[in-house]
């Protein structure tokens, strides 16, 4: 077999697999029909050699090793003592197993296999990509980088969609045309980081959110990472991404092998969002786990915000009472509960609960709050430690660090090496101890600085092996405790990321509970992960990240269209805003099951809206967020085209929330239209082609409409 072709509804790709060569990458793009053989689609390639280039084409290989001899990017580099470093990977052999390609490479020279596994799914449409290298030589080979996979992408992508971002900024996108020579974004964190999260998008200058072609590919990798994108002065444009080591860390004992984080890459002609919707149909179907994707998301009550560190069992007991009285299902202990942990000063790593501040420990907490029928959670940080703890002081040996070096100081707290057995088997002890004395269904797993030194106790740099330690002890857990659920946080959404949702099930999007940063912040993340994962906060009036007071109305209205919790102290807030807040978590859970599996939409809108909604698969019924992010430059605001309805049906429109609000002067559409009452029925293709005039609204207002099919005929 010398050529695969792989299809899906809207993606065709074509892999060239011929024995003795190196493997290629010949077409990855829109669904080809049938006919078209992947012969001509090769044909139609064909290169050349050329005056100042060498005197035949050669073709980009899958690892743009060494030994190909293309002067381009490379996306492989390894050695044997400074030698057998030119390696050349050819087709041993191929097969195509269903929706599968995999693809045996060897070579002798340098003595290494390497397999590619693609998997166009059919469902789904992500391609899913790993490598697998083996050391099949005598000695041990140092590799020091390996990109999963290296992919040709159109030149007519001319655009880089890069993803930036900070501390309660995360998901920032970053529009830039791509140039000359490389694009390139390393992340040296230790986790997938606030600024360099591992995805990328291709896309064309026309290409929005509804329209044009464009290339998503992500790293489903918690570490840190290298992604490339191209420009070779022949203009063919190479994508590549692979986990990042640093020196030394890699090295293959023979026999060993080094296995690849996977890339998740989709393809769309018909813009952003259906890109993403590839991304969460495989988050949904690949990565939840059933019992997940079974079970609606309870609507969250976390303490953070509300106390920090100053728990008091009695007040922690009226909180929880007054969000059980709101709808919340479930209530998340953060930070402070355990060992010397008052401040961020000390207490890291000594996982028993306090019994300076619950003296009958957490029982009592726990038994009034599944009395009252929520769930209980608890948050650990379990790969840190205060060197002002119990833990650090019986084993100062545990962290990870550079001899010689003094720790880089982040929250006062440095980093255990969970990739020693006992350090890990300590934690699993301790986690489970905690989960099997109570009722605990959820964990809030934070980690809240980066990996400076990630040195070992023999020297060796560990950060790979912290990732691959990380989901193990995750991995661990989940199979003695089944029904708890993991939250992934760092520092918010600093471990965001298609790797670390295979072990987790809800990303803290971000510290900021501000609702404005979080409409822009909850627009980007949806780029890869779909809405159930994103936890979304209502915060305190005032806001603590931001300083900025916003509504009632906007904040809950903003967190309503993810996984809807709360982070307030409900004893001192005011109690109009908690019974507004109370109708707000009644709406969520009456849309939640629309808002958790459907089709999610971004909406192609000036800048100081934000717009965002979810479609049932079966187009029976919508809902969508328009927000007033900022003023707007005309009198009146623009209309809004809906996306993802069925044309040929009609939907009766209504706005659902703000429950009392007023445009700004009226009669406006509002009103003309009935939308607060009975709504009005109108065809799917005029709400979507003709667009809906917005109300005069004053900025930082969301509005949400429902829309809900009419029965046919
Ligand atoms: C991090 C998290 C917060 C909170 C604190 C507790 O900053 O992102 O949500 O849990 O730690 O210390």
């Amino acid at each position: 077999m010398s050529l695969i072709r792989l299809d899906c509804p809207t993606t065709t790709l074509i892999l060239v697999v011929a024995q003795g060569a190196p493997p290629s990458l010949a077409y990855f793009g829109n669904r080809l029909h049938d006919g078209v053989t992947p012969e001509e689609v090769v044909a139609l390639g064909t290169s050349q050699g050329g005056p100042g280039n060498p005197d035949v084409a050669i073709t980009a290989s899958l690892a743009m090793e060494p030994g190909l001899g293309l002067l381009g990017p490379s996306g492989f580099s390894a050695h044997r003592d400074g030698k057998d470093w030119a390696s050349r990977f050819d087709v041993v052999s191929a097969a195509q197993d269903d929706q599968r390609a995999i693809i045996h490479c060897a070579d002798p020279r340098t003595q290494l296999a390497l397999v590619y596994v693609f998997e166009l799914d059919a469902q789904t449409c992500a391609l899913s990509i790993s490598s697998t290298l083996t050391n099949r030589g005598g000695a041990s080979l140092d590799l020091a980088e390996m990109a999963t996979a290296c992919l040709p992408i159109p030149a007519r992508m001319t655009e880089i969609i890069g993803f930036t971002g900070r501390w309660t900024g995360e998901f920032q996108r970053e529009r830039i045309a791509r140039h000359s020579g490389g694009y390139v974004r390393e992340n040296r964190r230790g986790r997938s980081s606030h600024d360099t999260f591992p995805g990328v998008v291709l896309c064309t200058p026309a290409t929005c959110e509804n329209a044009g072609e464009a290339y998503g590919l992500t790293l489903a990798w918690s570490g840190n990472h290298r992604l490339r994108i191209d420009t070779l002065n022949d203009g063919r444009v190479i994508a590549q991404m692979g986990a990042l080591f640093g020196a030394g860390e890699m090295r293959l004992a023979p026999g060993a092998s080094y296995e690849s984080p996977q890339i998740i890459a989709a393809y769309s002609s018909a813009g952003l969002t259906p890109m993403s919707r590839a991304f969460h149909a495989h988050v949904r179907e690949k990565l939840l786990t059933p019992a997940m994707r079974g079970k609606p998301r309870p609507a969250h009550y976390n303490t953070w915000e509300a106390v920090y560190f100053d728990h008091d069992v009695a007040r922690l007991k009226d909180i929880a009472t007054r969000a059980a009285a709101i709808g919340a299902e479930r209530f998340v202990l953060d930070d402070g509960w355990f060992g010397s942990r008052r401040d961020d000063l000390s207490g890291l790593g000594d996982w028993f609960v306090s019994a300076d501040v619950y003296p009958d420990g957490l029982g009592p907490l726990v038994d009034h709050v599944t009395g009252l029928g929520m769930e209980m959670g608890i948050w650990f940080e379990p790969e840190m430690v205060n060197p002002d703890s119990d833990l650090y002081r019986a084993h100062p040996d545990w962290v990870l660090q550079a001899e010689g070096l003094p720790q880089i100081p982040y929250r006062n707290q440095v980093v255990l090496d969970i990739s020693r057995p006992e350090v890990s088997n300590y934690l699993f002890e301790r986690i489970d101890a905690v989960l099997s004395a109570h009722d605990i269904r959820y964990i809030k797993w934070d980690m809240n600085r980066d990996l400076s030194h990630p040195g070992d106790a023999h020297g060796q740099q560990r950060a790979h092996a912290q990732v691959r330690a990380l989901w193990a002890l995750l991995d661990r857990l989940r199979a003695k405790h089944p029904g708890v659920e993991i939250e992934s946080c760092a520092s918010g959404g600093g471990r965001t990321d298609l790797g670390i949702l295979a072990h987790t099930d809800r990303i803290w999007t971000s510290d900021t509970n501000d609702a404005i940063d979080r409409q822009q912040i909850q627009r980007g993340t949806s780029t890869f992960l779909p809405a159930e994962v994103m936890g979304a906060h209502v915060g305190p009036s005032h806001c603590h990240q931001t300083g900025r007071r916003l509504s009632m109305a906007m904040r809950a209205g903003t967190a309503l269209m993810g996984h809807m919790g709360m982070e307030l102290n409900l004893l001192t807030e005011p109690e109009a805003d908690l019974a507004e807040l109370k109708d707000a978590i009644a709406l969520h859970k009456k849309h939640r099951a629309l808002i958790h599996s459907g089709a999610q939409q971004r909406l192609d809108t000036p800048d100081y809206l934000v717009a965002m909604g979810v479609v049932a698969q079966d187009q029976s019924e919508a809902l969508f967020s328009v927000a007033w992010v900022d003023g707007h430059l005309r009198t009146l605001p623009d209309r809004v085209h809906f996306t993802g309805l069925d044309p040929a049906r009609h939907y009766r429109l209504r706005r659902v929330w703000p429950s009392a609000w007023r445009s700004v002067s009226s009669p406006s559409i509002i009103e003309a239209l009935d939308l607060d009452g009975q709504g009005t029925v109108l065809s799917g293709e005029a709400l979507m082609i003709v667009g809906l005039q917005m109300p005069l609204s004053q900025p930082e207002t969301v509005l949400l409409f429902h829309l809900q099919a009419q029965a046919k005929g």
